[in-house]
């Protein structure tokens, strides 16, 4: 896997953390390397920050809200300033992709295309929204005029995953900085570096010292450290279920902050013999493979209809041989490696469950290259419902096909999972396109396609895959308080 791509040439411009508008080693003093997934080489040394970063972080935060400039700025100007961000942010894209490829591995062609402008977008339909938080006058009885206003909550505490990071951020710091909360960010410790110069364009786009804070460090550690603040108004994560359990019980803990996950997922992906195969094919493969197989909606559980489950094994398989596996900077490559060597592991203990469990492997299951973490675009045949590989979460280029005889069938089968995150269904007959929109219980409910994501569409997950939504205008809610005020006439 060896790169003759300049991916070395990918500057690295900031590796500390940033409290109070200042760039600042950790207290500690203490580093930790970040990795290229291509290689399994050290990129660069990142400041590590623990709690008393954190507790720095969360004072600046704290002064920013109750004493700053933020408190008095105006929405249409807190507006400005996340224009500028995304301006400065789409100036910079081709470096912020690459940094993106260098530090998680996906290919450039996605941060390129993908990441970056669905990032830069959400900054400006959050910029639109900062100017457009209003209240409600309401009738009460008797002589008195009551009124609401929706009020930033606070400081924002935000923990993000290593899948997506800077479209993590976006969906992140949209909606906390219109509505004017201040924030820290801790990312995760195996891709920190978009977020700290995404974070340096906020500092030249003039957002004011303290509200933006970025702690890198590790989950128990600065992540927990944010969780139990009581300083912190309200927490939204990313990541995996378990932590996200953690989390909350750290906000029941310490102060009763407000709290959004958003968690794993096992998304039923079902394809009915009326639908458009074509397009099915197409669907159920980029379900999936989609970002190294790394996203929390991809559709793990591919339900097809019986009458063409032999037909759709074979198409979608050779779908999968037309993966380009490979260097993420060559413009060829269409999946680089997995994360890290903790994923790459993780993911291989599945791919041998599956085989134990009975499942039949048709393609894949093997490690690619001798360095890096790149695995092949593997395909299971007659999964069943009871296989661990149907149950968990894999997070990895991992597809199980999964035969179903009819409508009230699957229904149950799709809504047989501990996760409720996403769903796909597949089919020409609009009425059973409604119906399992109506009975699949999951956040978001795709027909004819997946994975569409648009800033103003809201995502979050029923079920052990989240509390909350992000995205559209239901994530204001996340970061404002109503007030309610009464005066007398
Ligand atoms: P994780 O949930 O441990 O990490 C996500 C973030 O949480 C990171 O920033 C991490 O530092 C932080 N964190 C970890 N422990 C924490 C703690 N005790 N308190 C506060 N913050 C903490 O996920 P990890 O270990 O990277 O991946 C494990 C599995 O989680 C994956 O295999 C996948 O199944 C799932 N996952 C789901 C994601 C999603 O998009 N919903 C994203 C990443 C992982
Ligand atoms: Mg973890």
């Amino acid at each position: 896997m060896s790169s003759d791509h300049p991916s070395h040439a990918v500057p690295i411009r900031q590796t500390r953390l940033l409290i109070d508008g200042q760039w600042v080693e950790a207290a500690s003093g203490k580093t930790f390397e970040t990795l290229n997934p291509a290689t399994g080489q050290v990129i660069a040394r990142v400041a590590e920050a623990d709690v008393e970063d954190v507790n720095r972080a969360v004072s600046a935060a704290r002064r920013a809200f109750d004493t700053g400039p933020w408190r008095r700025m105006s929405g249409r100007e807190r507006g400005k300033l996340l224009y500028r961000l995304a301006d400065l942010m789409e100036q910079n894209m081709g470096e912020l992709a690459a940094l993106e490829t260098l530090d998680n591995g996906k290919p450039l062609n996605d941060s390129l295309n993908g990441d970056l402008p669905l990032s830069i977008d959400c900054y400006r339909y959050y910029a639109g929204w900062a100017d457009k938080l209003e209240g409600k006058t309401i009738p009460v009885q008797g002589p008195y005029f009551t009124y609401t206003r929706h009020e930033p909550v606070g400081v924002a505490g935000q923990v993000i995953p290593w899948n997506f990071p800077l479209l993590m951020q976006a969906w992140k710091w949209g909606p906390a900085l219109a509505t004017g909360c201040t924030l820290v960010l801790k990312p995760a410790e195996q891709t920190p570096l978009t977020a700290l110069r995404v974070a340096e364009l906020a500092m030249e786009a003039g957002f004011p010292d303290g509200v933006i804070n970025v702690v890198p460090g590790f989950g128990p550690t600065a992540g927990a450290a944010v969780a139990e603040h009581g300083d912190v108004d309200k927490i939204a994560f990313t990541g995996s279920t378990e932590v996200g359990k953690l989390i909350m019980q750290a906000a029941g803990r310490s102060n009763l902050k407000r709290v959004t996950l958003e968690l794993g997922g096992k998304s039923p992906n079902i394809v009915f013999a009326d639908s458009d195969l074509d397009a099915a094919v197409e669907g159920a493969f980029f379900g999936l493979f989609f970002n190294q197989g790394q996203c929390c909606c991809a559709g793990s559980r591919l339900f097809v209809e019986e009458k063409i489950y032999d037909e759709f094994l074979e198409r979608v398989t050779r779908r999968a041989d037309r993966q380009v596996v490979g260097d993420p900077f060559d413009p060829a490559t269409t999946q680089g490696p997995q994360v890290s060597q903790e994923q790459f592991d993780k993911i291989m203990a599945y791919i041998e469950s599956g085989k134990s469990q009975g499942g039949r492997l048709v393609r894949g299951g093997a490690r690619v290259g001798t360095q890096g973490y790149f695995i092949e675009p593997t395909v299971f045949a007659d999964v069943r419902d009871d296989m661990t590989i149907a149950r968990e979460e894999i997070f990895g280029p991992v597809m199980s096909v999964i035969p179903f005889r009819d409508v009230d069938e699957v229904i149950a089968r799709g809504n047989c999972s501990l996760y409720g995150l996403a769903a796909a269904v597949w089919t020409r007959d609009i009425h059973k396109a409604h119906r399992l929109a109506a009975e699949l219980r999951a956040g978001t409910v795709w027909v004819n396609c997946y994975d569409v994501f648009d800033a103003a569409a809201p995502f979050g997950g029923f079920k052990l895959s989240g509390i909350g939504r992000e995205l559209g205008s239901y994530a204001l809610q996340n970061y404002t308080e109503i007030k309610t005020v009464t005066m007398a006439l």
